[in-house]
């Protein structure tokens, strides 16, 4: 089975064909995620609320990441790997490179990081040394408190704008890919549109070039509450590897997300 990497990714763009991630933190479900050939995984800063089940991301360590990703690693053959960068780990380029460090000899293949503008240069810092870098924008929940609270982004035109200009500019800084979490389709449409590298969505609306979401939530089995823009594939399946595969499929066909789990 060929490894999916960010030339895959990059021709999965080209083609129109959608990418379909999934977080994973363990082995067990990593690999189950990647037999029914989920294209890339993510171990995401989010286990600081599915697993730890804390309220936000800002207690996760760059050990916690490097953990679980070597766990994941462990569990892979196909997909494509993506480490989240934890909160604080890249407030400067010099941390930002040794955590990167860090993460890709952990068994990541690209490192994930949150935020526009402010990044630009330690961006392509990264990728100068060889670090791949998976861009954030939207809403971030490593900002949550400077948001007040989960709350969808890019309402406003000046809002939309600047998150617009922000994916412009961290496609020419250097990102491979690029996640748009929780704004409206129509924003989302126009910078999968304008931008060359795939992106990928959660909560952004059906046109992006694929989608992620986190596996409690797909799977319905979440510590808090389920998302608007998540959807249970547990309730429609026998098992959890057919709740995977219909997930996929779903992606692929266009069928995830409707607009029930979409914003405008
Ligand atoms: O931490 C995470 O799981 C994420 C996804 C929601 C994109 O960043």
């Amino acid at each position: 089975m060929k490894k999916v990497t960010t030339s895959t990714l990059m021709q999965l763009k080209q083609k129109g064909e959608k990418i379909a991630a999934l977080t994973a933190y363990d082995a067990s479900f990593a690999k189950m995620f990647d037999e029914q050939l989920i294209d890339v995984i993510l171990i995401g800063d989010s286990l600081g609320m599915v697993l730890k089940g804390d309220d936000d991301t800002l207690s996760v360590t760059v050990d916690d990441v490097a953990y679980h990703t070597a766990c994941v690693r462990k569990g892979t053959s196909r997909a494509f790997v993506i480490a989240d960068m934890p909160f604080m780990s890249y407030a400067s380029k010099e941390q930002a490179y040794g955590n990167a460090a860090k993460l890709m000899a952990s068994g990541a293949s690209m490192v994930k990081v949150e935020g526009g503008e402010w990044l630009i240069e330690t961006i392509t810092g990264l990728v100068e040394r060889g670090v791949p870098v998976c861009g954030h924008l939207g809403l971030t929940p490593q900002s949550v408190h400077v948001f007040g609270g989960f709350k969808v982004q890019g309402r406003e035109n000046e809002q939309a704008k600047k998150i617009v200009d922000s994916a412009i500019k961290l496609e020419n800084a250097g990102v491979q890919l690029l996640v748009l979490e929780c704004i409206p389709s129509a924003v989302a449409k126009l910078i999968s549109e304008a931008l060359k590298i795939p992106v990928i969505g959660i909560g952004a609306g059906v046109s992006t070039d694929g989608q992620i979401l986190v596996m409690h939530d797909m799977f319905g089995i979440s510590a808090n509450y389920m998302p608007k823009f998540s959807k249970n594939y547990l309730t429609d399946s026998n098992d959890m590897r057919s709740a995977v595969t219909a997930y996929i499929n779903d992606v692929k066909a266009n069928r995830f997300p409707g607009p029930e789990h979409s914003f405008e």
